[in-house]
């Protein structure tokens, strides 16, 4: 079910083949020529080797992949350690006063520059703490944490002692993290008494003393005062982290790991309602992250000034925020709070205050700023950038076209990175200097990535046509597996297709042979960069006392890509018997937000007496789509009641769109 909208955008630009060829700067200075995909083909095993290579290891490889389809091993008889990497190495080459985080608090004011050198102190010291709390390497620990600081030291400070860490996004609710606690079955939390967002201070502790009343296992929480709140205290179990982490030594003597050692576990959501925890191992996931930002963003780390505006809670943070950017030992901005707080020009003062020369960002954020006005971006110099990236969804060629012109002057490439939690890195890229770019194309596989677009018997659909995408080929940064659920693992990715990996996104060539992204193909949401699938939200419904029967759908929205577009049956006895619909929507709305994340609240909650069905009792999902997004509807014949579509129809009509 890809996005039909987006399809017929696609359509439309294929007849007019837009295309901006390599800028000149960049062909002289990039950091690659065209022959790196012939050089990469040739043997991608020993191309992908020499990136590997530029890593610190503490025993070299010898080994380069072991395949046993689907389990993949890279660089598997090499030892090294991740946060030695990202962090002493640079220290060692004597730029440990080179700043790492130009650190921007959300509060107009709040602002910190942090070197490698104090990185790296700041590490040890939480490594050594985390060691004193009776933490060993295998053991898990969850981070749910605001984009400051501690975030990345708390990460940095796991991979050192070889504890994976998960860090879960600080909008889930207690109930979501709960269950990924669980699932990762940790027994250390490292968390913050708050964040700011908005203006105002959230709570994160108090989401975790109700997560925890729900995982007796956990003995630890360790937390970062960052707003200065109250906070509840379970004595024994609660430690605040300038007690335990601000004395500890800053010294702290690394150990080598296993290439395939966990790094880490990264929930998302699948098709089902239990979301995966999709694991990394070390060292194809640095060799993986740190190649592609080096060449994708055509990284120069004397000069550039990086900024990835995600949030660390996902894998683009963890991608390109933690162990990218700085296995480079580059700078980079982070900020902590919403792109309005102070002003709806905040990010490109920013940009203008740092000197920012990369920004990567997502879609939703541009038609954002879209919506606001050029007058924003107008008012600032941004004269300092040199190259836009854009990931997470499919970017609308209007969004393309905005993004270059009044954020990029004009003259910055645009990269559109097409991968996902699975793939640990950008797998379909433009690279500057070498490729040309087309406004709302992903355009080829990144040297070493084998990509294919297939019809449903696997094999190769001619250019034009579309189909799904597969990756042929193992590679670096590849999920090594589900946390728990090897079937999961093998049946979800492995099973469609002999020996290829099963993307779920749909996608087709051009004339050119450059590829475009259509969205996904299965019941995966994409709301706003975030994935979300249609049974996670049903099952938070139906978790409602008041929902019978619940489902969902992600429709086309200008602005968040997809919105979720909720269709619901009441039970007859509903508690909320004699409340008006409006009161029963709203009380629907945010049992949502309770049970997963305010991000995964319904834009529109239809209730309707009845849900179209087939004679086998399958809910059509496909009608009700085309009703949230107004279109024609197709062939009812199926239906057990075909006039039940356009009750539902009528009732939409009726509707008026909730906030
Ligand atoms: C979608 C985020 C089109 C896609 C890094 C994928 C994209 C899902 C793009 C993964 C892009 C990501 N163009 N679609 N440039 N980037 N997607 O796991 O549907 O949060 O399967 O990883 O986002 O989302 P995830």
């Amino acid at each position: 079910m890809t996005d039909h909208h987006h399809e017929e955008a696609v359509e439309a630009l294929l007849h007019e083949n837009r295309r901006f060829a390599p800028s000149a700067d960049f062909v002289a200075t990039a950091n690659v020529g065209p022959n790196v995909y012939a050089e990469a083909a040739a043997d991608p095993e020993a191309w992908w080797a020499e990136q590997a290579r530029t890593l610190e290891w503490a025993t070299p490889f010898t080994s380069v992949l072991e395949w046993e389809p689907p389990f993949a091993r890279w660089f598997s008889d090499g030892t090294l350690n991740a946060s030695v990497n990202c962090l002493d190495r640079h220290v060692a080459a004597g730029r440990g006063e080179k700043v790492a985080l130009h650190w921007v608090g959300e509060p107009e004011g709040e602002a910190a520059d942090i070197t490698y050198a104090e990185l790296l102190e700041r590490t040890c010291r939480a490594a050594n703490a985390l060691e004193s709390l009776g933490v060993e390497a295998g053991d898990r620990v969850v981070i749910y944490m605001p984009m400051i600081p501690e975030a990345i030291v708390a990460m940095l400070a796991c991979a050192r002692i070889g504890a994976p860490h998960s860090v879960i996004f600080g909008g889930f609710s207690a109930e979501a993290l709960a269950d990924r606690i669980t699932d990762a079955d940790a027994q250390v939390i490292i968390t913050a008494d708050g964040g700011f967002r908005r203006g105002v201070a959230s709570g994160l502790k108090v989401e975790v003393d109700a997560a925890l009343t729900l995982c007796p296992a956990v003995t630890t929480s360790l937390v970062v005062r960052r707003t200065g709140q109250e906070v509840g205290w379970v004595e024994g179990r609660d430690l605040w982290w300038h007690d335990v982490v601000d004395p500890a030594a800053p010294t702290h003597e690394p150990k080598a790991f296993a290439a395939e050692h966990p790094l880490y576990i990264m929930y998302t959501s699948g098709t089902t309602a239990k979301p995966k925890g999709i694991f990394h191992t070390t060292g194809g996931y640095l060799t993986h992250t740190s190649t592609t930002h080096r060449l994708v963003f055509d990284i120069k780390p004397e000069t550039d000034i990086c900024w990835t505006s995600a949030d660390i809670g996902w894998v683009t943070g963890h991608s390109y925020i933690v162990y990218g950017p700085l296995a480079n030992g580059v700078t980079q901005v982070m900020y902590e709070g919403t792109p309005d707080a102070g002003g709806k020009d905040r990010w490109w003062r920013i940009i203008e205050d740092y000197k920012v020369t990369i920004l990567y960002t997502a879609p939703t954020a541009i038609r954002t700023f879209m919506k606001w006005g050029a007058e924003f971006p107008a008012g600032h110099d941004l004269s300092s950038l040199r190259l836009l990236g854009s990931v997470g969804e499919p970017i609308n060629p209007e969004a393309w076209m905005w993004y270059r012109k009044h954020i990029g002057g004009g003259r910055c490439p645009i990269v559109d990175t097409w991968w996902q939690t699975e793939t640990g890195g950008i797998m379909i890229t433009p690279l500057p200097g070498v490729t040309a770019t087309k406004p709302g194309a992903a355009m080829v596989p990144f040297p070493g990535i084998s990509a294919e677009i297939v019809d449903n018997d696997g094999d190769p659909v001619p250019d034009g046509h579309g189909g799904l995408l597969v990756i042929t080929r193992p590679w670096p940064g590849m999920l090594r597996g589900i946390w728990g659920d090897p079937e999961r693992y093998a049946d979800t990715y492995w099973s469609k297709f002999d020996g290829m990996y099963f993307a779920g996104d749909g996608a087709k060539r051009d004339d050119d042979g450059d590829m475009w992204l259509l969205g996904r193909v299965d019941d995966v949401m994409n709301v706003s960069g975030h994935r979300l699938s249609t049974a996670e939200v049903e099952h938070a419904l139906v978790g409602h006392p008041a929902v019978a029967e619940a489902a969902v759908v992600g429709a086309h929205d200008q602005i968040t890509g997809q919105a979720i577009v909720a269709f619901v049956t009441l039970t007859a006895s509903s508690e909320l018997h004699g409340a008006d619909d409006r009161e029963i929507i709203a009380s629907i709305r945010a049992h949502v937000a309770e049970a997963i994340s305010p991000i995964a609240k319904p834009r529109q909650v239809i209730l309707t007496p009845e849900l179209p069905k087939t004679r086998s009792g399958k809910i059509m999902r496909r009608l009700l789509r085309d009703i949230a997004e107004h279109r024609a509807l197709g062939d009812v014949t199926t239906l057990t009641d075909p006039t039940v579509v356009n009750m539902i129809d009528g009732l939409m009509a009726v509707h008026a769109e909730d906030d």
